[in-house]
């Protein structure tokens, strides 16, 4: 089976301060919760805080992103080695980051490459744009992403790979996907992660959806059996979260 997981987006939210404040509110509620993967995203600032405030605890810390360099005179750049230093996962082309900051599939895909050869987990963001929505576009738009982002893994890696859809137009509006809509993307992503890694390895691939998910619509997403959780940014913020996390471990048991 697969565990499902609860993954916090903080975004650029909470400083050091505010980051050991909240972790040190909800610790203990979201420490109970059980038969779930508790991951905690802050901006690098509080990362440090972070797995202060969570040291001993269930509960994993990553970061929102990592350079594709290595080392070297790239001002403002964290790589993924030394992100390894304090924790064990990254999102990677999260689509403010496709959109702010220009990233490529091809950006996505080496990033993705330094962070596994790091040991970092991976929160792969996937997800259509409105136009291409409504061009009809969205299977076409996503199974690109997977196949240049995820081109080329090593097999041992795969199990290190998580993948979010999340359509951007959902995120952050208040106007989340139907279940029916995020479960056949997530089939769609099962079934082109299997043309590029086989059968047995997609059907360990962990699908989150991300996009305005909350405490109140999470239950619905979590009925389709091909969901593995959620990649929540606002809602994450808040005590909310403890909640939306008890529901995805519930939804399993
Ligand atoms: P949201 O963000 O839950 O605030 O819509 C999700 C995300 O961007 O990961």
């Amino acid at each position: 089976m697969r565990i499902p997981i609860a993954a916090g987006n903080w975004k650029l939210n909470y400083g050091p301060q505010q980051t050991a404040e909240f972790l040190q509110s909800i610790r203990s509620e979201l420490t109970e919760v059980q038969g779930v993967v508790n991951l905690v995203f802050p901006p690098y600032i509080s990362v440090p805080a972070a797995v202060q405030a969570l040291n001993g605890s269930n509960i994993y810390v990553g970061v929102q992103n990592v350079s594709e360099h290595t080392q070297g005179a790239f001002t403002g750049e964290v790589s993924a080695v030394m992100a390894a230093e304090l924790c064990s996962w990254t999102i990677i082309g999260h689509s403010e980051r496709r959109m702010y900051h220009h990233e490529t599939d091809e950006m996505t895909h080496s990033k993705i490459l330094r962070a596994l050869d790091a040991g970092l987990s991976c929160v792969v963001c996937v997800g259509e744009q409105l136009a291409q929505r409504e061009a009809d576009n969205s299977e076409a738009v996503v199974a690109g992403q997977i196949q240049r982002g995820l081109a080329s893994l090593p097999a041992e890696k795969l199990k290190d790979i998580v993948i979010a859809y999340e359509p951007v137009w959902a995120i952050g509006t208040g106007r989340a996907a139907s279940r029916d809509d995020a479960e056949s993307m997530a089939q769609m992503i099962r079934s082109v992660f299997a043309e590029m890694y086989g059968a047995s390895s997609a059907q360990d691939l962990r699908i989150l959806y991300g996009g305005s998910a909350t405490a109140a619509n999470i239950a619905a997403f979590m009925e389709s059996p091909e969901i593995d959780g959620a990649l929540v940014g606002g809602a994450s913020l808040k005590p909310e979260f403890v909640q939306i996390s008890r529901i995805i471990a519930e939804s399993r048991r």
